[in-house]
């Protein structure tokens, strides 16, 4: 049992997936909801604040009537915004308890939104979408190649001159990223298991500015690793990406709320065109 437990936890490389996806596992996807709708939280949305702000400037960033498509919607907070002003959305995530969650939340609004439980590393559309989003740096999150097929795919699915918006983390991020290890007793259930469990964290860097939170979860029955990878960039590492797809750099900012660019902050935007 030990051994088994200590091979799960060796260092594994880089962009390793673990053995179960956190996203999509039944239990782990409901904590993840609320996550995303509790406003004083900012695990897997930004506060509404935030992204009031983000839709305001991101919607002038776009023509009227433009087909726009939210990569990893969530449970649809920009999508009815976006919505509310008028463009034609739709959101795509590969939560499908996020999904219905969006699906509900739009009809009950009378929103005309097309939600679809569809992982984005397969969308097959092409020539569809006037502007693509991906917000809240999960384009850092995916493993190299998992960054050019997402790249291939949204420049397949976006019309003539169509545009993509996104964010990452920068390597101010990685600098400020604390290693450690940690535990904790969680008797009446937690955020990845309802069960009573022990955790045990491993917050790790790795070189070329990647990063693992990798935990443990060890129940009576089973033993658990989540692995949550992110590649940090450097503005030249984002251009050079996403030019390697074909992209034309429209502009940079420090944040999807249209900030000015500085080399000072955590995160950045880009917007760049087919
Ligand atoms: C950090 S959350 C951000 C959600 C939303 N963009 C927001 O800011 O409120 C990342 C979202 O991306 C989704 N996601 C991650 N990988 C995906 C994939 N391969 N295909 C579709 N959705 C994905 C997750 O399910 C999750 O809802």
């Amino acid at each position: 049992m030990y051994k088994e437990i200590l091979s799960k936890i060796e260092q594994p490389e880089a962009f390793q997936p673990s053995e179960k996806m956190f996203w999509q596992d039944e239990y782990i996807a409901k904590q993840l909801l609320k996550a995303h709708l509790n406003p004083n939280h900012e695990g897997a949305s930004r506060e509404p604040k935030f992204i009031d702000a983000s839709v305001r400037f991101i919607s002038q960033l776009m023509n009227s009537g433009d087909r726009v498509v939210d990569l990893g919607c969530g449970p649809g907070l920009y999508c009815e915004q976006l919505a509310m002003r008028g463009y034609a959305v739709t959101g795509i995530d590969f939560s499908e308890n996020s999904i219905d969650y969006a699906k509900s939340q739009a009809s009950e609004r009378h929103l005309p939104i097309q939600y679809r439980f569809e992982d984005y590393l397969n969308m097959d559309d092409v020539n569809t979408f006037d502007f693509a989003t991906l917000i809240y740096c999960d384009y850092g999150a995916l493993s190299p190649n998992n960054r050019k097929q997402l790249l291939k795919n949204i420049y397949r699915c976006l019309t003539e001159s169509g545009r993509l918006f996104l964010d990452v983390f920068t390597v101010n991020k990685y600098h400020s990223f604390v290693e450690g290890k940690q535990w904790s007793m969680n008797n009446h259930g937690g955020f990845w298991s309802a069960h009573p469990h022990l955790e045990i964290s491993h917050n790790k860097k790795y070189d070329d500015e990647i990063s693992l939170e990798q935990t443990l979860v060890l129940t009576e029955e089973s033993a658990d690793v989540y692995h949550i990878w992110y590649q940090y960039f450097t503005k030249e590492r984002l251009i050079r990406e996403l030019r390697d797809a074909g992209f034309k750099v429209i502009n940079e900012y420090s944040n999807v709320a249209g900030e000015p660019y500085t080399d000072r902050s955590e995160t950045m935007a880009i917007l760049v065109q087919k």
